[in-house]
């Protein structure tokens, strides 16, 4: 167990926020959390604790004055390889695209489309992270979780999860009450490529590769173009990826924005209800490429918000609560953040 006492959490948040935690304890395995648990209630600790993945999507107001829990846990081990799938239970605190890149190398397939997302395996379990048509989601089978106040273990079926877009029972009713130790990934033997998001047919072709030609490699090596060409690295630009969620609204309400926008783009989510981007919304409202003080819109992409050096955690909440408004006066609609204010 690794315990640093009052830590800089520089290095533990992507949006690059100077914030300090009274106490950073990374575990490498369940009985080292178990008995950080075992200790803590021995000691009658009653601070905070908050547990952190990469820190991809956190957004510090102050210092954290409590422990900050990380997962070092690294096991990779394959439960069952059978003729067309292979189960694969994988650490919590692998990096999420060293776990995607290790897949597609050993001929596991169904991950490529979520590649290169920023933060590590056990936080893509929390937020079922998505990209391109893909969600984390469609290849979890099951999650193991230790109970951060009693230090019991409990594994979490796909349904027991509650999975939503972006969303998780650990997110909602059991926030904050269990450190994801484990997840055990259901993949292919068989590749079979998840085209049917738009722009990655039109990245392909660009290239000149037919859809029939895509092996995953090349489909993994695409995303990756994808990504670095829309969102910012943060090592040289402090981001959490999309700031927002993408507002899912009444159909008459993306109707009466049609009218005066033709060429609005949405997703049907079911008759009733449709996904707005909310790059788009920031983007008419004139936000894109602009700052507020510190912090920015990204000039490529509006949903991101960036940190143009030095910002605070405060910066970076003006600028978002000055988004939804404009946001809301120009389009009746309220977009929620992403990001966990901490
Ligand atoms: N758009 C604009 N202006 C902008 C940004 C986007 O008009 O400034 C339009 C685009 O032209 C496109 C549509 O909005 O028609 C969607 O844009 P994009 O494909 O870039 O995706 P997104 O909806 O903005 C979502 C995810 C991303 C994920 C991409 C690709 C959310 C909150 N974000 O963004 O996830 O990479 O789709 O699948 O759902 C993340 O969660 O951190 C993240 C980066």
């Amino acid at each position: 167990m690794n315990i640093i006492e009052n830590c800089s959490l520089l290095e533990h948040n992507t949006f690059g926020i100077a914030a300090t935690a009274r106490r950073l304890v990374e575990y490498s395995t369940v009985e080292e959390l178990q008995d950080f648990i075992r200790q803590r209630n021995l000691e009658g600790d009653r601070t905070p604790q908050l547990h952190i993945g990469g820190g991809s999507n956190l957004l510090f107001l102050k210092d954290f004055e409590g422990t900050v829990l990380h997962s070092r846990i690294l096991d990779l081990e394959v439960i069952r390889d059978e003729s067309e799938e292979v189960c694969v239970r994988v650490g919590a605190g692998w990096v999420w695209d060293e776990w995607v890149e290790q897949a597609v190398g050993k001929g596991w397939y169904g991950l490529e489309n979520l590649s290169l997302i920023p933060g590590e395996v056990g936080a893509s379990a929390v937020q079922n992270i998505g990209a391109y048509g893909a969600e984390a989601k469609d290849f979890i089978l099951k999650v193991e979780a230790v109970d951060l106040q009693t230090g019991e273990q409990r594994r979490f079926s796909t349904e027991e999860c509650q999975y939503a877009y972006r969303h998780s029972i650990f997110k909602a009713e059991l926030r904050g009450r269990y450190a994801v130790t484990h997840v055990h990934f259901l993949l292919n033997h068989h590749f079979r490529p998840n085209l049917d998001y738009g722009a990655l047919l039109q990245a392909l072709s660009k290239n000149g590769v037919e859809a029939g030609q895509v092996d995953a490699n090349l489909l993994r090596r695409t995303i990756i173009d994808l990504r670095n060409s829309k969102l910012p690295d943060p090592k040289q630009l402090g981001n959490a990826g999309s700031f927002f969620m993408n507002p899912i609204v009444q159909r008459s309400v993306y109707e009466r924005i049609a009218e005066q926008y033709p060429n609005v783009p949405h997703y049907d989510v079911d008759a009733k209800r449709v996904k707005v981007p909310a790059g788009w919304l920031i983007e008419q409202c004139g936000w894109k490429g602009k700052a507020l003080g510190r912090a920015g819109v990204y000039e490529r992409q509006a949903l991101v918000l960036v940190n143009l050096g030095g910002a605070t955690g405060h910066d970076i909440e003006v600028l978002c609560h000055t988004i939804q408004d404009d946001v809301r006066q120009r389009f009746g609609i309220e977009i929620s953040p992403e990001v966990n204010f901490i």
